[in-house]
């Protein structure tokens, strides 16, 4: 049988593109820091958070050189701390549980978004540049309120996070 030349270019064409696309959704699932939650057992109590030293006192607190930790509590229908004061030019790993359903952790205009889990913990590193405020948005349906829950993350020079007190002291 005589195949056309223009028609077996087609054909590793569409193979080629199958391929790239099941690599593409493979890398998606399982590529670099790309997780699952649990589905074993809870790694923290949501009806218990003010016994965690994390989240009994939701806060922003120097943890290095320049590194820092945001424990955050979302609930019905708010966020803790709400400002979320962070310093410029520095990285920030927030942690953020939920004291009663699921909601979501999205800052407006950046590529910050995570759901929010009760009885998990999500965690995500960033790196701040220039002072800034943001708004803090759930965007995930979690009851009556939803549609009013937000807050803000202001990211502020190093002087004033630190004349501010925002280490956590
Ligand atoms: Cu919390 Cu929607």
């Amino acid at each position: 049988m005589h195949i056309h030349a223009y028609e077996k270019i087609w054909l590793a064409a569409s193979v080629l593109l199958i391929l790239f696309l099941l690599g593409s959704v493979t890398y998606g699932a399982v590529g670099p820091g790309v997780a699952m939650v649990s589905d074993t057992e809870p790694t923290i109590d949501p009806g218990a958070l003010d016994e965690d030293e994390r989240f009994s006192e939701p806060r922003v607190e120097q943890v290095g050189e320049n590194e820092y930790a945001a424990y955050v509590v979302a609930r019905q229908f708010g966020f803790q701390p709400d400002p979320i004061v962070v310093p410029a030019n520095s990285t920030v790993t927030f942690y953020v549980t939920s004291a009663d359903v699921i909601h979501g952790f999205e800052v407006a205009g950046t590529n910050l978004n995570t759901m929010v889990v009760p009885g998990e913990v999500s965690e995500i590193t960033v790196k701040t540049d220039e002072p800034a405020e943001y708004g803090l948005i759930c965007n995930e349906y979690c009851g009556a309120g939803h549609h009013v829950m937000e807050g803000k993350v202001n990211v502020v020079s190093q002087a004033e996070f630190e004349s501010s007190g925002g280490d956590g002291e």
